[in-house]
């Protein structure tokens, strides 16, 4: 079967999580994507941000499956004019360096346009190329916080608390989700008409439009300490019979908790009929599970039709048997660590489906091969490219 962009070579000078977990969409679509790290090794492979498992952090692992990876230093005109022949080999640049460091380097996009004016150059950062904020450095929490996120993170856990950080980087891979979505656009675009383009894509203008908060104003007027007084009013004329009930939230059960989200008419009717009651009461609700397994308790309410999942740590996650079933896992070597169960591709498509197929590289692992097969490089010449610092392989 072929996978999408088996023909794509992408470029990835990418590091951290919004730009690999980019990058890494792209790989386990097909793309071939080379990451290209300096010499001494991306954030990734650095002791100081935790502990490391085959020269690696475990997030490194999750994020640069299926890619190859070559070490040059490109603050050495070597190493840059290596990296220019590869950018005329290639369809796509990605890179999620802070904005002017690219540039810096002698490698903003009006330069590798001239090289290879075909080529789709995507700038990945925290508040884009332009405007007041262009040069600010950014991560997740930062732009989860200017879009409100952090905010309503907060108020749902205590409406008169402070705001609260998320976790799961949000605002790294759905932005990073975003800027894969617009490169396989912008493929489709340069194939139409034979252009290239500049992607610019920031994290923060992706949460702004994640935020349906925004809309709720924009469209009311109303910010969300006056919406959420409107809200619980409405919630006790709910409760006092007045209209549909709503059961939802974490539930206590023998061995943990639930996350229900009972919401669904058709699901609150049948509940009523379980229960012999002609009212739900969210008190009653919860005492009436109290008592029962987890697994209990989700078979119970998914048996009414109401939406429920057992409330996991990510490790429980790994051993459900639905997500088993799906295909969710997938068994890789890696050179250093052997044997391990690596996190699928999670869109099944029926012709040309995504999958991972190999470990996130060692530093350099695929250095010899790149300028050898795609440069004509000969072994000697690259030997001597090790020798000079401009390459360099992993311990
Ligand atoms: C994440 C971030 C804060 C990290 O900051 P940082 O580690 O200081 O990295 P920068 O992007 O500023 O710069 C990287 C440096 O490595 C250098 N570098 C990168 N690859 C290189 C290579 N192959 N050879 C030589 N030097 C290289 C760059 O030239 C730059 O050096 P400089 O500081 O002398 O200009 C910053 O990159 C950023 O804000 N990125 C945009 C938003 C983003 O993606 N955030 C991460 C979300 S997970």
């Amino acid at each position: 079967m072929k996978s999408i962009l088996e023909d794509i070579k992408v470029l990835d000078m990418t590091h951290v999580w919004f730009g690999p977990w980019s990058t890494m969409m792209l790989a386990e679509m097909g793309a071939e994507v080379i990451k290209v790290e300096p010499p001494w090794g991306g954030l990734g492979r650095i002791p100081q941000q935790g502990t490391l498992y085959g020269g690696a952090s475990a997030t490194f692992h999750h994020l640069n499956l299926n890619k190859k990876a070559i070490a040059i230093d490109l603050k050495n005109p070597e190493g840059l004019k290596i990296f220019k022949e590869l950018v005329k080999k290639a369809d796509v640049v990605v890179q999620n360096f802070a904005p002017g460091t690219m540039e810096r380097m002698g490698l903003g996009y009006d330069v590798l346009k001239e090289v290879n004016p075909k080529i789709i150059y995507a700038a990945l950062s925290g508040f884009g190329q332009t405007g007041p904020y262009a040069t600010w450095a950014s991560y997740a929490v930062i732009a989860e916080a200017m879009a409100g996120f952090a905010k309503n993170q907060g108020m749902n856990v205590d409406p008169e608390g402070p705001p609260l950080s998320m976790t799961g980087a949000f605002g790294d891979l759905a932005p990073g989700t975003m800027a894969a979505m617009c490169i396989v656009g912008a493929i489709r675009y340069r194939d139409k008409t034979g252009k290239g383009q500049m992607i610019d894509v920031a994290q923060t203008d992706c949460m702004v439009a994640y935020q349906t908060g925004i809309t709720n104003y924009l469209v009311t007027g109303k910010d969300e300490l006056e919406r959420r007084a409107e809200q619980e009013e409405r919630r006790k004329q709910q409760q006092g019979g007045g209209g549909m009930m709503r059961i939802s939230g974490i539930l206590e059960v023998s061995d943990g908790h639930i996350h229900l989200a009972g919401w669904r008419p058709k699901g609150m009717e049948k509940l009523k009929e379980v229960m012999g009651v002609e009212e739900l009461e969210q008190d009653a609700v919860k005492e009436h599970v109290k008592t029962m397994t987890r697994d209990e308790a989700v078979k119970f309410f998914s048996d009414v039709g109401l939406p429920v999942a057992p409330v996991y740590w990510a490790s429980e996650a790994t051993k459900d048997p639905h997500v088993r079933a799906r295909d969710m896992f997938v068994e890789i070597e890696h050179p250093k660590m052997g044997k391990y169960e690596a996190v699928n591709f999670p869109v099944k498509m029926s012709e040309s489906p995504g999958k991972v197929t190999s470990h996130a590289p060692l530093l350099g692992e695929h250095n010899k091969q790149v300028v050898m097969e795609y440069l004509g490089y000969t072994e000697e010449q690259y030997d001597e490219l090790k020798k000079k610092g401009v390459m360099a392989e992993g311990v």
